[in-house]
């Protein structure tokens, strides 16, 4: 098979890009290791910033978002039994965020694909770029028993952290920046009232809690876990009693609880991998970066990723410019370091470290105490958990 560019992994990364430069008539091929069923069944990121999704606009998948997702101009924070909650729109000079799952947003990906016979090719196993330094760069899989090759001019790796894309980049050239936290997050996805209109994140002595939503009608609970826990060691009981505990008295008691449809554990790791391209291969996504989930970053980067590679191919492709694509992963690891720094920061601002001596304790609460006192970092804080401009 021939193409104009390779695209491997069918995440929101991979189908975003495919989906937008179909519609400028850059001929892709999408390669997913997984079922359409499987990468729909992971239930991740819930907050949208407006930059992803005006891409989704653009890309003609906004208007289920547009109907069903939520706007949500704050966020509470709780602490020491008390709500209180930041303005985003009022201190991020207008803006605010979108309420619809990952899931949602993969879903209509996919739908979009479909409708104009994108070429999308599930279970693609033992997937492997090649020539990458070449101007002839080509991409091999296996399915059904044979053995496939597509030749292409360029190869997107958007294939998450586990992908082949990144690990294909020769270990002198790729240097790695990364911080792994001593905690993870138990997540639970409910068909309840959500307890709050916005989310809620907690700071509180036994750990960090998060209040999130779906929908009206389906409820999105995390809480702070030590790395050694399992699913197992959390019956759906223990979690409701131990959220409703890291939550103020007033809130745990309107918490409507009910069985888990959903529960499970993931670690939490800051990670970047520089530069973003070798050759002819670009990184996108959670392929070259990753942030523990507290900031909502993780998918709203890979967004800004696809951002600066949609426009660059287009230049490419119909001005013959190359700017973009040469100055593709500087201006894609500038931003995503500003939003490392956020997730950075507000990770370690509202979780517990068994670690930490009595002085970083105080430090953490004197951090909160001084974002809730001051207009100046309110205005810090919002305008980065709204989305720095791309
Ligand atoms: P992915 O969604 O990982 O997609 C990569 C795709 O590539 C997958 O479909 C995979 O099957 C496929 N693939 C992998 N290897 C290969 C291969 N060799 N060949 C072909 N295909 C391959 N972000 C937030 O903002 N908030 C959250 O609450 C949040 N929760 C998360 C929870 C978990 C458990 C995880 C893992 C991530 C979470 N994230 C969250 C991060 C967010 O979901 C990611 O940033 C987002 O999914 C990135 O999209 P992506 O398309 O780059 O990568
Ligand atoms: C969700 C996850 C987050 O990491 C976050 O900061 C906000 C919301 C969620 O899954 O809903």
């Amino acid at each position: 098979m021939k193409t104009q560019i390779c695209i491997i992994g069918g995440g929101p990364s991979g189908l975003l890009l495919s989906q937008l430069l179909h519609l400028k008539g850059i001929d892709n091929v999408l390669l997913e290791k997984h079922t359409r069923d499987y990468v729909l069944a992971r239930i991740r990121a819930g907050v949208l910033e407006h930059g992803f999704a005006r891409l989704m606009r653009e890309a003609g998948c906004g208007e289920r978002m547009d109907r069903e997702g939520e706007v949500h101009d704050g966020v509470f924070i709780s602490h020491d039994g008390r709500l209180d909650r930041i303005d985003l729109h009022k201190y991020s000079g207008g803006s605010s965020v979108i309420v619809y799952g990952q899931t949602e947003v993969t879903r209509d990906l996919y739908d979009a694909r479909d409708r104009m016979n994108g070429k999308v090719i599930h279970e693609a196993d033992d997937v492997a770029p090649h020539d990458l330094g070449s101007d002839k760069p080509y991409v091999t899989y296996n399915k059904g028993g044979a053995s496939h090759r597509v030749d292409c001019e360029y190869i997107i790796g958007a294939d998450g952290f586990h992908g082949v894309s990144r690990k294909s980049i020769p270990a002198g050239v790729l240097r790695e920046y990364e911080r792994v936290y001593p905690f993870g997050w138990l997540g639970v996805l409910s068909q309840t009232k959500p307890v709050s209109p916005e989310l809620i994140y907690a700071k509180h002595k036994n750990g960090f809690a998060l209040c999130s939503l779906r929908s009206q009608v389906l409820s999105r609970y995390y809480i702070q876990v030590p790395l050694t826990d399992t699913v197992e060691n959390w019956s759906d009981d223990a979690f409701w009693a131990e959220l409703k505990n890291r939550l103020p008295a007033d809130v745990a008691a309107r918490l409507q609880t009910g069985p888990s449809i959903e529960k499970s554990i993931a670690p939490l790791r800051s990670y970047v991998a520089e530069p973003m391209r070798y050759g002819r291969l670009f990184l996108a996504g959670d392929a070259a970066h990753i942030f523990p989930p507290t900031g909502a970053r993780g998918l709203n980067s890979a967004a800004s990723d696809i951002y600066y590679l949609y426009h660059a191919m287009v230049d490419h492709y119909h001005k013959r410019d190359d700017a973009g694509l040469d100055g593709y992963s500087e201006k894609a690891l500038a931003r995503v370091w500003k939003a490392q720094r956020f997730s950075w920061w507000m990770t370690t601002m509202l979780h517990r470290f068994p670690d930490n001596s009595p002085y970083e304790d105080r430090l953490q609460d004197t951090e909160l105490a001084y974002l809730l006192s001051s207009d100046a970092a309110k205005s810090a804080m919002a305008e980065n958990y709204v989305g720095l401009p791309f």
